[in-house]
């Protein structure tokens, strides 16, 4: 795959269209060349105490996500129809994903075991993309809660691995995926507040139950005593929620008035 030509982004002529095309300028699978400076002949070297086999589970979890990630770009920007320089941003942000996914993929086979997808995760997904409302819910869902899951995933590997190829790799792959959130926190809040509270809060319980069955699925394939070792290094999944449930508040879907009414089941 080669990185997209970024050059074609068209900038619009409100404060939102500007700062998207900043956004997409920057992105379009720049990351591929990046990594070529990479020390992969050194290949992976995840510590002792880690099992080789469940680490590739948790690379080919990552490059999932990247692969379905870049998918869902492409159909997100079929239906958004209100912002070209939004369809850039998710052009330019499907050609970063693709980039990730064949880095994640490399990685792996240098690891020379086989990568287990966990498969509910691909129902987890398949459930995401079967959204038929308001689109600015899938934009939240893959640019806000499931991105906003992947990096906080990464940042807790990249912190507990002594892998250099692995950090520098999610170095540069984090890079990305910061742009990736600002897209959904730029474009989120203008089509947030022309939704009533009803439907925003339908919203909120919907990615609550997704990011929490993404977030159970994780944790649930941490197995064996490596997997043991990596469940309680990591805080409970309320307080993750809490973090995502203020990112979702500060975009503009649920106010604090209305939080407890969109926590109940
Ligand atoms: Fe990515
Ligand atoms: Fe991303």
């Amino acid at each position: 795959m080669q990185p997209q030509d970024t050059n074609t982004v068209v900038l619009g002529d409100s404060a939102e269209d500007v700062r998207l095309a900043r956004l997409a300028h920057r992105g379009g699978g720049l990351a591929l060349v990046d990594a070529t400076n990479l020390a992969w002949q050194e290949g992976p070297r995840p510590p002792r105490w880690l099992s080789r086999r469940l680490f590739a589970g948790i690379v080919a979890d990552l490059r999932y996500g990247e692969t379905v990630t870049a998918r869902a770009c492409l159909h997100i920007s079929d239906l958004l129809k209100d912002s070209a320089a939004a369809r850039a941003c998710l052009a330019a942000q499907a050609a970063d994903e693709q980039a990730h996914a064949a880095l994640y993929g490399r990685y792996l086979d240098r690891l020379d075991v086989p990568g287990r997808v966990n498969p509910g995760l691909e129902d987890v997904y398949q459930r995401c993309l079967a959204w038929s409302g308001h689109p600015v819910a899938l934009v939240l869902a893959f640019n806000v809660v499931l991105e906003g899951e992947a990096l906080r995933l990464q940042r807790f590997l990249a912190q507990r691995l002594s892998c250099p190829l692995f950090c520098a790799l999610n170095r540069r792959i984090l890079m990305d995926e910061a742009r990736h959130v600002a897209f959904g926190r730029i474009y989120g809040p203008a089509r947030l507040a022309g939704l009533d509270a009803e439907q925003r809060i339908a919203i909120y319980r919907w990615l609550r139950s997704l990011w929490w069955d993404c977030s159970s699925l994780v944790l649930g394939g941490l197995q064996g005593p490596s997997g043991t070792l990596l469940r309680v290094m990591q805080p409970s999944l309320d307080a993750f929620w809490r973090k995502q449930s203020m990112t979702l508040m500060r975009t503009g879907l649920v106010r604090k008035e209305e939080l407890v009414q969109a926590e109940r089941p």
